[in-house]
């Protein structure tokens, strides 16, 4: 299928369905055990309908905002994904320069298939923006080597995933029982049990609270934690001083053993809307998990969201040889319909887009 036939995100996945082998399919695609959760993360965003201001002069659409001090030209960032050259030898790379020449943030993964380096050394230039996600290993000492080598490697903020204590059962990823042969998080020669569950074995169950004090230590660089699932964490986060939480069910894989079921992230982020406003304005929250259209992140957006992350199509995009173009056509599609969809919503900028353009009567039946 050649580019220009691509129109919207589901085609990327379509394409990717058809070109990936069946292990790689698996392994990005599967959700937990049922994969409710994985459908209930598009759901949510079904559920929120839209009320539009109309006669606002919207000739002039501005989508760019900061991330943690970073500008990113749309609230969008790229959500950490293992393995991305399952889908491109140039995997995590092409991500790199595809989101540079847009102007987005690529959050880079703990169990990625590239070097962090080498990675950095694929920006655009020294000023584009990189985070880094870590997984806490069973080992601190070596989490805190990765966050000094990534610190300077020169990314600007560390992201804790924390959804993910012990490992989940991936019935798709399972069935396959990849056989993983490459480097990178997974030692060679190990019993593999599906992908996912190969690359879990190394993260360490007893991560708590208190474990930030040593984070915070290890580096002055903002903080993020990713994998907050209630109001009552997202408290608790700002209460321990982070600069900012991602509200993710891990996009429905949800490593956590029976999990499936993990509230939708938009619905994790209206409790915060009803329970906790003042978080809003404390520290940026993002959220991501089954974010594929324009009207995702403006309804986001609507709710307080900083921005909003995308994982599996980001993967789905490097595919059938795609690489990077992949990567720029699959930001230019979502940068055209968020622009059009705030045209029609009545907002020329995200500080236009407000809570009173959302009715989200449905979501809050849920
Ligand atoms: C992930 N995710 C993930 N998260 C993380 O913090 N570290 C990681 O290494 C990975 N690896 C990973 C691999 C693959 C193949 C997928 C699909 C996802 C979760 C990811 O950051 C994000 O939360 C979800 O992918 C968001 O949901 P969508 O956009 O895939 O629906």
């Amino acid at each position: 299928t050649p580019l220009s036939a691509i129109i919207n995100l589901n085609d990327f996945e379509h394409v990717a369905k058809q070109s990936l082998s069946p292990n790689a399919w698996a392994y990005y695609s599967s959700g937990s055990d049922d994969e409710i959760s994985k459908q209930m993360n598009r759901k949510a965003f079904q559920n929120v309908s839209l009320r539009s201001r109309v006669l606002r002069n919207v000739e002039e659409i501005n989508t760019s905002t900061m991330i943690l001090g970073q500008k990113t030209s749309m609230p969008v960032f790229v959500s950490p994904a293992a393995m991305a050259k399952f889908a491109h030898p140039l995997g995590e790379c092409a991500i790199a320069s595809g989101v540079g020449k847009e102007g987005l943030i690529q959050v880079v993964s703990t169990s990625s298939s590239m070097s962090i380096e080498d990675i950095m050394n694929a920006r655009v230039d020294k000023d584009q923006p990189i985070f880094f996600q870590l997984y806490v290993n069973q080992d601190i000492n070596k989490s805190k080597a990765l966050i000094r080598r990534a610190e300077q490697a020169g990314v600007k903020a560390i992201w804790i995933t924390v959804d993910s204590a012990v490992i989940g059962k991936r019935e798709q990823d399972e069935r396959i029982r990849a056989k993983v042969t490459n480097g990178g998080a997974i030692s060679q020669g190990q019993e593999v049990m599906g992908i996912g569950r190969t690359m879990g074995a190394i993260i360490t169950p007893r991560l708590s609270w208190g474990d930030l004090l040593w984070i915070r230590k290890t580096t002055n660089l903002p903080l993020v934690i990713k994998g907050i699932q209630c109001v009552e964490d997202a408290i608790l986060a700002y209460e321990h001083g982070v600069q900012g939480i991602v509200l993710s069910n891990h996009g429905g894989r949800h490593d956590k053993l029976t999990l499936n079921s993990a509230q939708a992230p938009l619905l994790t982020l209206l409790e915060i809307n009803k329970y906790a406003p003042f978080l809003l304005t404390k520290m940026e929250i993002y959220l991501d998990g089954g974010v594929r259209r324009g009207t995702d992140i403006l309804k986001a957006v609507a709710l307080g969201a900083t921005a909003v992350g995308l994982g599996r199509p980001l993967l789905y995009a490097l595919t059938a040889g795609y690489g990077e173009d992949g990567v720029r056509k699959l930001i230019s599609i979502l940068r055209a319909e968020l622009m059009s969809n705030m045209a029609l919503a009545g907002a020329r900028n995200l500080g236009e887009i407000t809570r009173a353009m959302l009715n989200p009567s449905r979501l809050e039946r849920d």
